[in-house]
């Protein structure tokens, strides 16, 4: 089977090998064939880190080719999203049952592929802010994988959503995604207060945005790519009073992911949810797309397809 390996001295730090092992399924796991996946920010972290040989890849998307062998999860020949820890950068990989949800025809494989690590995070945070209707949230990198669809996921709710975006090329495409307001610095006038904060930047930003907020608000924090953030209480005194900063970790709780995905999946066929796509590849790409997206080249979610 062919899929990719980590390689120190392969491009992007990666190798296609040819003749990786057929995946053995759990009881629990059915076989997919994988037809597209996307990659995901912390990807680039997870190859540099883990030994070579490993194999990465957490989204995917394919048709059910065996299903469990307990019974459980999706039936032969079903077309399915797919949230794995690995091992999906490849033809075939096994998929616990729960961790899938099936796809109607009006859902593409490459649409698919962009929701389980970032639709799911987008999801949850804005579920961890609690009730969104009517009140003010700030999204942070708000034109990137997670970011995208936390932007669409907030407007669908019914909140005002004012998009952080890095530089000003990024404001036509924040408010395509439905954003009420674009902004590339907290130092705006009369910016919120906001009821709830999606922030996958960290850095200086994260205290900026708490000094914007509201009385009992909640900051969602679950990602840091702009670094290390520090936070004052003299933050909070403005109007912060007892906001709740939130330390979010997505992948919690395991069981339901395929649930989540499933919602996910159903607004993208009813068209209420529109997965941007900023990069689509044959898979044998992957290390391009990996440096592009290293480099802050993709508006959206990088796809490797495959035939
Ligand atoms: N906690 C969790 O469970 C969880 C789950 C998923 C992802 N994450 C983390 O969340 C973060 C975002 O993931 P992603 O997949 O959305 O990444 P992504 O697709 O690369 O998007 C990141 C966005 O952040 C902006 N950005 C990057 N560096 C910035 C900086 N220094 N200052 C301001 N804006 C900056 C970029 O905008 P520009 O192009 O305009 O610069 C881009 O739109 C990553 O750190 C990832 O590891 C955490």
């Amino acid at each position: 089977m062919r899929g990719f390996i980590t390689d120190p001295t392969g491009r992007a730090g990666l190798r296609l090998d040819d003749d990786l092992p057929e995946p053995e399924p759990a009881p629990n796991e059915f076989l997919l064939g994988v037809r597209a996946y996307a990659l995901n920010h912390d990807e680039l972290n997870l190859i540099r880190r883990r030994p070579e040989g490993w194999r990465p890849g957490q989204d995917a998307a394919g048709i059910v080719l065996r299903p469990a062998a307990d019974g459980s999860g999706p039936p032969a020949g079903a077309r399915v999203a797919a949230y794995l820890d690995w091992e999906g950068w490849a033809e075939r990989a096994p998929v616990p049952a729960h961790r899938a949800a099936v796809l109607d025809d009006r859902v593409s494989f490459d649409q698919a592929a962009t929701l389980p690590i970032a639709g799911l995070t987008a999801l949850r945070a804005l579920r961890a802010a609690g009730v969104v209707l009517g009140r003010q949230v700030l999204i942070t990198g708000a034109t990137g994988g997670v970011g995208q669809f936390a932007v669409q996921l907030a407007v669908a709710s019914g909140a005002y959503v004012t998009a952080y975006v890095s530089r000003p090329e990024k404001r036509v495409a924040a408010l395509e995604l439905g954003a009420h307001r674009v902004i590339t610095s907290l130092d705006e006038q009369d910016l919120g207060p906001f009821h709830a904060v999606l922030d996958g930047i960290g850095g200086p930003l994260t205290a900026q945005a708490v000094r914007r907020m509201a009385p009992r608000g909640t900051l969602i924090w679950y990602g840091n790519l702009g670094g290390a953030a520090e936070l004052r209480l003299a933050d909070f005194y403005g109007q912060a009073w007892n906001t709740h900063v939130v330390g979010f970790i997505s992948p919690d709780p395991d069981e339901t992911k395929g649930e989540d995905l499933a919602i996910l999946a159903a607004l993208v066929a009813g068209g209420r949810l529109v997965p941007r796509i900023g990069f689509t590849m044959d898979w044998e790409k992957t290390p391009e797309a990996l440096e592009a997206l290293a480099e802050g080249k993709i508006y959206g979610k990088a796809v490797l397809t495959l035939p």
